[in-house]
């Protein structure tokens, strides 16, 4: 009775119907544009240091795993191995979960396996110095793939699904051996106090397969002790599988170790396929897994990991990856980021179009869709129906354009990221600035989840979010100081959740020099409170007028008096008791500009522009728009820079510093001034020499991607002005854009320049439409096309010129502030 319809007696409609659908099916496939390495080498040859952090590896987008080999480089003082992933080091190896382009002490590379072709010494299984492996020949990875060869003989290949990672080994002739090591993590090589530490685990086995759990803490957040179970399965059963246990020798305080001496040797299990578990004195354990020499080269292994049980874990590696194919979880991996990711962009991919282009746009894309991770379904803390994200590491990075993006993009993953957020902060006390591993921390200035929400807000998002219980969030980050946790960053005050300094702000309307980073703070504490006065005008009215004010405190530390090469008016350094502490005060300096600092990885100079709630009082504070326009030029010279940002600006001579978040929005204040052009023009110039295709390609880390949605946007054309629903004309880098936003609306965005040309000087605007209407500001508002799309088109030429003669772009808390 069921038999396939004839296509030839369809009714035409029923014709036309399916001719759409199939070319919809017959996706683009983008991800052949990705080039996984971007950001993964700094500027110095062969080291990670200075460059994207970033993982390299097997990942859905947003996937909790992350799977990727996990190295040591041998030059600890430039070292980085918080991606796992690094140009040159020595795989340690093969791991479940990751953080992307994070700085800061590394977290994660937990649940471990290593192919090993001997375990006889000097192989010590306990010690991976003695079988660590170089890699020969270069590494290969593309969208849900990565290859790499081991010194040994070994070829690596691995895949990863949400909850689960696939690995092939092929072995050369001889022993075959995976090492499964439960107390494997990344450690950190210069900086005791944000390393993790193992804290116990277990592991069974049961023929080809092993159940257990690890149990780690610390790291850049000084996170909680962070579970995770795991359930790993080898495709042939091994020929002999055995547990160890050996004694811990890490030394750490609060915590078990055997103290002052050597590794030492595994003991194993007495028979084979037993357990075993740490104990009080936190042995490690782990197991070995061997193949006789005669059987196939080829082991393969699949692994799922939950932050709930093993049996969890067991399903997900099941559901997840039902085929030892491993390029079946490669295809899977790809069609998702197609259709989830690269298609919500898609660009023209003839000829015409720049290749290099094309993979920055989608390399990009990818980048910012690793983290945070949804863990929905997975929260090992509360029982909630809520979203569960974890790994917003941090926000302090993304708030500035990531999430404008993820708005527009991924309005439900973005909803859920809001909601949790929220739900954290109803079950933990406080919203996050940073997170991972379950846990809030740490907080570089202000409680930024506030920005967030206000962006969000402000911008019409609702859907299932509790934005009465939003607010009671911010409020509690606006009003109740964070009990003082005693970190090393900060003794002063607490740096895990909210605002440490808060005290002084609510006292004073500034942060004094009785704490650190006195600058930076009142800096983000104004845009913070900006953001609360932003929901309080929906939610709590009666609020506005004080979050407004509050808003304004940067003016309290605003010195017009204080000089810098020529110009005169910064932000400077106020004792509580009101003076100024200016003696020898020079803006363009902070020490080593990190937690101890008058401001954090920026300096006062830098900090300076950052208001976008109020550019109006900023120009007027700087002199006016020439001023404001001459010291804009200036900071763009090669050279000006007088303080060595480190790792945060490797590379990068002049006071604007692309490569890192606080200049996000800085090349764009031309528009401020209706001198747009110069925005284009100094954001091209930031992008051309700062950002390429190669391995070298990001100038810094990558920051979750927050870097990469910056180029994204200059690729658009636009920027978004966090907390308001504004966002700024630039100039597209391709002809013609279609953007799918909101779900299903569509944004397109057109430029008539010649594709050849968009790249080098034809990019100067001459005037824009917006949905056909002649657009005079260089400017527009999220509900003039952001919710139910329409198409922005832009008309370039070689020229530069001012094109706009309409309104500036607003400063909604501008304050004139008395006093
Ligand atoms: C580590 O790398 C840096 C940067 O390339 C170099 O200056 C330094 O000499 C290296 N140190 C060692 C021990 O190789
Ligand atoms: C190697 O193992 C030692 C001893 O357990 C540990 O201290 C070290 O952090 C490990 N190094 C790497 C790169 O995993
Ligand atoms: C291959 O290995 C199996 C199992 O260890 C063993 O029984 C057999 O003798 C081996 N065959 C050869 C040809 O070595
Ligand atoms: C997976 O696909 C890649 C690219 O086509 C190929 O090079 C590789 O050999 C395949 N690997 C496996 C395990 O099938
Ligand atoms: C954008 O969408 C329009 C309308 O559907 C279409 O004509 C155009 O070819 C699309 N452009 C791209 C780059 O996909
Ligand atoms: C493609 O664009 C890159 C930078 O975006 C530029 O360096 C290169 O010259 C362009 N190639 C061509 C053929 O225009
Ligand atoms: C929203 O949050 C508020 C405040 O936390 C709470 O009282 C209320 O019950 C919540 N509403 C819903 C529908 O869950
Ligand atoms: C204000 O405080 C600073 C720093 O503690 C101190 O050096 C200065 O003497 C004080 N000035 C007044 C007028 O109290
Ligand atoms: C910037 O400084 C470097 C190193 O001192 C020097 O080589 C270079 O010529 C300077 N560039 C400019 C434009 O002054
Ligand atoms: C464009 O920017 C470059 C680099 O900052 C600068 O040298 C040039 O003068 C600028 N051109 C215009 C028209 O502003
Ligand atoms: C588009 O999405 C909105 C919101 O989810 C929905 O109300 C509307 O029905 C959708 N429209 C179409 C054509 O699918």
């Amino acid at each position: 009775m069921h038999s396939l319809p004839d296509l030839f007696t369809l009714p035409l409609t029923r014709i036309c119907l399916l001719v759409l659908t199939s070319a919809a099916a017959a996706q683009v496939d983008y991800s052949q544009y990705v080039n996984p390495f971007i950001g993964g080498l700094g500027p110095f040859e062969g080291l990670a240091y200075g460059g994207g952090d970033i993982f390299v590896g097997g990942a859905v987008p947003f996937g909790v795993v992350k799977m990727g080999i996990d190295t040591f480089e041998e030059n600890v003082t430039f070292a980085t191995l918080n991606g796992g992933w690094t140009p040159k080091g020595l795989v340690t190896a093969i791991s479940m979960m990751h953080e992307h382009g994070t700085g800061g002490g590394p977290k994660y590379g937990v649940v471990a396996q290593m192919p090993l072709t001997s375990i006889d010494a000097p192989v010590n299984i306990l010690d991976n110095t003695t079988y660590w492996q170089r890699r020969v020949g270069d590494d290969a990875a593309t969208v849900g793939y990565y290859k790499t060869q081991l010194e040994n003989g070994i070829t690596v290949e691995l895949s990863g699904s949400r909850h689960a990672g696939i690995v092939q080994y092929s072995f050369p002739e001889g022993e075959k051996h995976v090492l499964v090591d439960v107390s494997h993590y990344i450690p950190s090589l210069d900086d005791g106090a944000s390393g993790q530490i193992f804290l116990g685990g277990e592991i069974k086995v049961d023929g080809a397969q092993y159940t257990g759990y690890t149990t780690t803490r610390g790291g850049f957040g000084l996170g909680a002790p962070f579970t995770v179970h795991f359930c790993g399965e080898f495709e042939s059963e091994p020929e002999q599988a055995r547990t160890f246990r050996g004694r811990n020798t890490d030394p750490n305080p609060g915590y078990h170790s055997f103290s002052g001496e050597p590794v030492g040797q595994a003991t194993f299990s007495a028979f084979d396929a037993m357990g075993e578990r740490s104990g009080p004195l936190n042995d490690r354990v782990g197991a070995v897994f061997s193949w006789s020499a005669n059987a196939s080269t080829s082991v393969r292994s699949r692994i799922g990991i939950s932050m709930i049980s093993f049996e969890k874990a067991c399903k997900f590696k099941d559901e997840e990856i039902a085929s030892w194919d491993l390029n079946k979880t490669v295809s899977a991996a790809v069609d998702e980021w197609n259709k989830d990711v690269f298609s919500r962009i898609q660009v023209p991919i003839d000829e015409s179009v720049n290749r290099t282009n094309l993979v920055l746009l989608y390399s990009s894309l990818y980048m910012m869709h690793l983290m945070p991770s949804d863990r929905t379904g997975e929260n090992p803390l509360w029982e909630s129906d809520e979203p569960c994200w974890d790994d917003f590491y941090a926000i302090w990075d993304t708030f500035r354009c990531t999430v404008s993006l993820l708005h527009l993009i991924q309005p439900e993953a973005y909803e859920g990221q809001v909601r949790s957020l929220i739900d954290i902060w109803r079950h933990e006390g406080y919203m996050p600035d940073a997170r991972s591993g379950n846990c809030n921390g740490i907080t570089q200035g202000g409680s930024n989840a506030d920005n967030v929400l206000a962006d969000a807000y402000v911008k019409g998002l609702r859907g299932g979010i509790n934005w009465t219980a939003g607010y009671q969030a911010m409020l509690k980050d606006a009003e109740v100081t964070p009990p003082n946790t005693f970190a090393l960053n900060d003794l002063k005050a607490s740096v895990k959740e909210g605002r440490g300094a808060l005290d002084d702000w609510k006292a004073l309307g500034y942060v004094s020099t009785d704490n650190t980073r006195c600058i930076s703070r009142s800096v983000e504490y104004s845009v913070n409170d900006y953001a609360l006065s932003v929901v309080a005008a929906g939610e709590a009215p009666q609020d506005v007028q004080k979050y407004r004010e509050r808003a304004a405190g940067w003016q309290r530390i605003w010195n017009p008096s204080t000089e810098s090469v020529g110009f005169k008016g910064f932000l400077t350094p106020k004792n509580s008791n009101g003076t100024w502490d200016d003696q020898d005060y020079n803006p363009a300096k902070c020490g080593v500009c990190s937690w101890g600092s008058i401001s954090y990885e920026g300096t006062p100079w830098e900090y300076s522009f950052s208001i976008p709630h109020d550019m109006e009082s900023l120009i007027q504070l700087m002199g006016g728009a020439d001023e404001f326009e001459r010291r804009l030029d200036y900071i763009f010279l090669p050279n000006t820079s007088q303080t060595d940002l480190g790792a945060n600006a490797a590379g990068i001579a002049s006071i604007m510093n692309i490569g890192n978040e606080p200049d996000f929005a800085t090349p764009y204040h031309y528009n401020y001034i209706n001198k747009q052009y110069k925005s284009v023009n100094q954001s091209r110039s930031l992008s051309n020499q700062y950002f390429d295709d190669t391995m070298r390609g990001v100038p810094g880390n990558s920051d979750s991607g927050a870097l990469n949605s910056w180029l994204i946007w200059q690729m658009l054309g636009l920027y978004p002005i966090v907390t308001q629903p504004v966002y700024l004309l630039e100039s597209p880098w391709f002809t013609d854009i279609n953007i799918t936003i909101n779900g299903n609306a569509t944004l397109r965005i057109t430029s008539d320049g010649r594709a050849e040309s968009l790249g080098h000087s034809g990019f100067y605007v001459q005037s824009v439409k917006i949905n056909g209407k002649d657009w005079n500001r260089n400017w527009f508002e999220h509900e003039d096309i952001m919710v139910h799309g329409g198409i922005i088109e832009f008309s370039v030429g070689e020229e530069p010129v001012v094109w706009e003669t309409g309104d500036l772009p607003p400063s909604p808390g501008h304050l004139k502030f008395q006093g």
